[in-house]
């Protein structure tokens, strides 16, 4: 399967380094080949039309900061010409989510899809903001659109909703979707000021470069548009979501929060309206976890109300995710 990986970073790498690790039993047990055509970051790009050598693709960008000196002659394809010019089956887009216009990745699946190309997304901006008219273009190019990763990491959470929970009808949701706020949250609960709790968690590289887009809601509030198209058929976008961060939440809320057997938490909820904003739940509830974790507790018509507990972010986890959907992309070729 010929694919185009936009973006190299954290997942971009350590999907290529899954895929070099695990090249025999995925061909054993899936008959899945991974060729890895072209790669680009944001500095260059490196080609191969027969598939590129994986191994030495990461060394290059170590080395180097970039994959364009992956060949002696580099050449000189933005993202666009090369999907443009270059044959692939999927498109991968890694890039980084901005929610002012989800470029460069919008510029990337738009033209993949237009092209023929099946897409994965891990990128969540583009979704963010145009959730229904893309699906709509993959619709009407007859190519499949994956975004597994987009939501909860590797924790397979828009899995759940849509097939385990087949036949139902899931009538509400609310979940803790920013393992960053939650880290924050928690450690203000362990005494913590606001300001500590953030240098902390910068300090483990746990903030977006744009910190915003963890504390003022964005992140949580992009899942939460992926969730309500996804799972529950709205058609929304950001400006659809009611969104409040944790920047105002005080050592004192959280002490008054304890006196009730409850912590504060950022919740992603979809019942009469979708929204992103802090909470009192009760500590015995089973949403309540803490740390970087997520949560997501989805009450349906007749099967009640269960709860998904993993891991929301990591580079291998949110690769893992991919693998996911390549792997049902090859299923679904196969089988038409
Ligand atoms: N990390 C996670 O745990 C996680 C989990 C779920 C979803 N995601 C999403 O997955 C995406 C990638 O995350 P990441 O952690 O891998 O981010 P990252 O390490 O910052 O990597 C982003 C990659 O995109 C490239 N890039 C940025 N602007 C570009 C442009 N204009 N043209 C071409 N390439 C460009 C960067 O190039 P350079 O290498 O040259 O800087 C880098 O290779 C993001 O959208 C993120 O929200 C991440």
């Amino acid at each position: 399967m010929r694919i185009i990986l936009c973006g190299f970073g954290v997942v971009g790498q350590s999907l290529v380094k899954l895929f070099v690790s695990r090249s025999e039993d995925l061909y054993a047990k899936y008959g899945l080949k991974p060729r890895v055509v072209g790669v680009f970051d944001s500095k260059g790009s490196a080609v191969d039309q027969s598939g590129l050598d994986l191994e030495k693709l990461i060394l290059v960008k170590k080395e180097f900061g970039t994959v364009k000196n992956y060949a002696k002659t580099k050449n000189n394809y933005s993202g666009l010409d090369m999907i443009k010019n270059i044959d692939a089956d999927v498109l991968i887009e890694t890039t980084a989510s901005n929610y002012k216009d989800a470029e460069p990745g919008m510029t990337h699946i738009t033209n993949a899809m237009k092209s023929g190309m099946h897409v994965i997304s891990v990128n969540k901006g583009p979704l963010a903001l145009a959730f229904p008219s893309l699906m709509e273009l993959a619709t009407y190019n007859q190519v499949m659109f994956k975004f597994s990763g987009t939501v909860g990491g590797g924790t397979p959470i828009l899995d759940y909703a849509k097939n385990s929970l087949k036949g139902e009808r899931i009538t509400s949701f609310a979940g803790i979707l920013n393992g960053t706020t939650n880290y924050i949250l928690t450690n203000m609960a362990n005494g913590l000021s606001f300001d500590a709790a953030l240098n902390d968690a910068k300090s483990k590289g746990y903030v977006e470069a744009d910190e915003s887009l963890d504390l003022d809601g964005l992140d949580a509030a992009a899942k939460l548009v992926i969730l309500a198209n996804w799972v529950m058929d709205m058609k929304v976008t950001m400006p659809d979501i009611k969104c409040t961060g944790i920047r105002k939440v005080t050592t004192e809320n959280i002490k008054n929060a304890a006196k009730k057997k409850c912590a504060v938490k950022l919740i992603a909820s979809c019942n009469k309206e979708l929204e992103v904003s802090p909470k009192e739940i009760s500590v015995d509830d089973p949403l309540c976890v803490n740390g970087t974790l997520n949560a997501i507790a989805f009450t349906s018509e007749h099967s009640g109300t269960q709860t998904i507990i993993g891991k929301g972010a990591g580079g291998m986890e949110t690769a893992s995710s991919i693998l996911r959907d390549l792997l049902d992309i090859r299923q679904e070729i196969a089988r038409t």
